[in-house]
Formats: C-alpha cells, sequence, structure tokens
C-alpha cells in the first residue's frame, strides 16, 4: 500500500484527515479538479499550487490517445510531463469512453492499468462497468458484477502497488442489495482506498445522498472514501457529512466557462447585464486573486469575447473549492462542523430560518 490514512478528527460520521500519497501530504476532505489534456484549461501548474490544490486529476482515456501513455512513461510520468509536483489520479477511463465520440473502442481492465501504470499517478482507479442510475432492471446488476470480476483482473495487471494506490470502485447503481454486495466484495480485496461511482448522474439528491451514507457505513474507517463525480458545493458537504473524502468534477472549470461563479449564496452570472456596472469583486469575501483585482464589470466584459474572462472564473471557482475543502477539514478537527454546516447553509438555501 502507498498511502498512509490517518484520521485527525471526526464530528459523527464526518472525518477529517491526513492522505499520504507518494507525491503529496493532502488534508481531507478535499477537492480535486479535472484536467483533460494533462492540463487543467486556463490554469498553470504553479497557480493551482497558489490555490492549495493537493491532488489533480488526469483524464486516462484522452491521455491514452494523446500524447499515448508510452510516450508519457518514456517522457518520465505525467507529473514531469505536466511539471506538477504534487499528487495525481488517474480515472480508469471506461466511463469517459462512452460518451466522447460514440466510436465504441475496447478497453481491458489489464489495459487500463497498464496505461495507469505508465502514467504513474499517485492513485489509480479500477475499470468499472458504469450505469446511469436513472435505468433500472438487470443491466445494473450486471454492471455491477462485472465490476466485481473486474477488481481481481486489475489487481493482477497492477505492476506498481509499491508507489500507486489501486482504488476499488462501488457500483449497484440505486439498489442497496446490489451496493452492499459490491461493497463487501470490495472490501474483501483489501484496497488502499474506495470509491463510490455510478452517482451524480440525474438521480435525485435523496437517491444520492442515501446511496452514500449506505456506502460509507460499510467501507472501513481507516481507508479513504472517494465520491466520483461530485462537484456541486452542497452534495460536498452533505457527502462529507456521510463520511466521505474526496471528490472530482468539471463542475467548477465547466461553469465558468458559460460565466458563472460559485459564491457562499450559490451562484453568480457574470453574462447576466446587471454586472456591467458593478464595480463589486466577484465575491466581497473571497479573499482569491481574483476578487483581489477585478471587479465584476470587468469580467462581465471579457467573458463573452475573451477566454480571460473564463481564465479568471475558473481560478476563483477552483479557489471557491479549495477554501471549502480547507473548511471542511478545519472545522471538523476544531470540532465545529455544525456551526461550519449550519453557516454554509444559510447563505447557499434561501429559506427563513
Ligand atoms: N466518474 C464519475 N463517476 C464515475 C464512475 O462511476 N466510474 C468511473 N470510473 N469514473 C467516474
Ligand atoms: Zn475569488
Amino acid at each position: 500500500m502507498a498511502l498512509r490514512f490517518e484520521v485527525l478528527g471526526r464530528f459523527n460520521r464526518a472525518r477529517a484527515a491526513q492522505l499520504t500519497l507518494p507525491h503529496f501530504v493532502c488534508q481531507t476532505p478535499l477537492f480535486m479538479p479535472v484536467g483533460t489534456q494533462g492540463t487543467i484549461k486556463g490554469l498553470a501548474t504553479d497557480q493551482l499550487e497558489e490555490i492549495g490544490c493537493q491532488i489533480i486529476l488526469g483524464n486516462t482515456y484522452h491521455l491514452a490517445l494523446r500524447p499515448t501513455s508510452e510516450l508519457i512513461d518514456e517522457l518520465g510520468g505525467l507529473h514531469k510531463f505536466m511539471n506538477w509536483p504534487r499528487a495525481l489520479l488517474t480515472d480508469s477511463g471506461g466511463f469517459q469512453m462512452s460518451p466522447v465520440d460514440g466510436k465504441p473502442m475496447l478497453l481491458t481492465p489489464e489495459e487500463s492499468i497498464q496505461i495507469q501504470n505508465r502514467i504513474g499517478a499517485d492513485i489509480i482507479m479500477a475499470l468499472d462497468d458504469v450505469v446511469k442510475t436513472t435505468i433500472t432492471g438487470p443491466r445494473i446488476e450486471e454492471a455491477m458484477y462485472r465490476t466485481l470480476r473486474w477488481i481481481d483482473r486489475c489487481i493482477a495487471a497492477h505492476k506498481r502497488p509499491h508507489d500507486q494506490n489501486l482504488f476499488g470502485i462501488v457500483q449497484g447503481g440505486l439498489d442497496p442489495v446490489l451496493r452492499d454486495i459490491c461493497v463487501r466484495g470490495l472490501v474483501d480485496r483489501n484496497l488502499p482506498g474506495y470509491a463510490i461511482g455510478g452517482l451524480a448522474g440525474g438521480e435525485d439528491k435523496d437517491s444520492f445522498w442515501r446511496v452514500v451514507a449506505q456506502c460509507t457505513a460499510t467501507l472501513p474507517e481507516d481507508k479513504p472514501r472517494y465520491v466520483m463525480g461530485v462537484g456541486y458545493p452542497l452534495d460536498i458537504v452533505v457527502c462529507s457529512a456521510l463520511g466521505a473524502d474526496m471528490y472530482d468534477c468539471v463542475y467548477p472549470t465547466r461553469t465558468a466557462r458559460f460565466g458563472t461563479a460559485l459564491v457562499p449564496e450559490g451562484v453568480l452570472k457574470l453574462k447576466h447585464r446587471a454586472m456591467a456596472e458593478d464595480t463589486r469583486p466577484i465575491d466581497p469575501t473571497c479573499a482569491c486573486m481574483v476578487c483581489k483585482n477585478y471587479t465584476r464589470a470587468y469580467i462581465h466584459s471579457l467573458v463573452t469575447k475573451d477566454s480571460k474572462g473564463s481564465q479568471l472564473l475558473s481560478f476563483h471557482n477552483l479557489y471557491y473549492m479549495m477554501q471549502l475543502s480547507r473548511n471542511l477539514h478545519s472545522s471538523i478537527v476544531q470540532g465545529k462542523f455544525p456551526e461550519f454546516v449550519c453557516n454554509f447553509l444559510q447563505k447557499m438555501v434561501k429559506c427563513v430560518m
């Protein structure tokens, strides 16, 4: 096992931990920005360090096609290739394959692991069969059992267990019986960490949170738990309260490209004409470089015409996610998690209380 996971504080099921990976010592809960071609659009790696980013997600499928995993391996691995000294995580590729261009491509568990071994990330993901939670019937069960069969092929193919951590992924849709079989099957394999997959695909929040609650209740206390594809601030707060530790999502950077900023009240649409003469920063309470230097009016003027607009918004949005991660961690360590959650919800959810 190439990681250490030390719980520093708890509040009910929520935990704050120190996750020591080969390339970085991380504090959890944490959010991982998603890069595609070995880059987070519009942000240099030193800016990502500056805002406190701890782990970046590299996209195996994209990297395998271009520039190819062989070349990345030859050039000394993805850390060196993209000049990122901190931790990296690669997804197995299966989840990304389907929606890209519709062209069928065969990816076996062995190939996925071989590619990820070449890329060299601190955490690599098992190849899983992902089915949208909005479908029902035997396909969900089939995908879960396939995911369980594939985990053993992934473990057998993994050549770098000494410096890369293979995480298993829990599937099973919204069915508690299937989720339970999958969690127990993966826990039996004694992996360094576990992910909860197949969520955030259009199911309602109640069903989503229920699956997370069920999985975290059974997953081992002393291993990291990663909820895949989750990136709405509210979901991260709720999942952390339920005992999850890690998250990734394209949302903060994708929504930036559509002119949307993440703020304590929810979102701020910089394209709106009300922004044209607004001389305030995006978020007056934010300490990021963008909020210290630029007005809403300026960003509004850029946002449709110049990529600088979405770059500034991406910077702010990722800073917001990093600040959220830090606040979750420190509030749990300091025994102030309920106060943090109340405060967060009071700003985010506009109801009379
Ligand atoms: N990204 C978001 N959800 C998933 C999932 O269920 N599996 C994988 N491999 N990646 C994901
Ligand atoms: Zn800001």
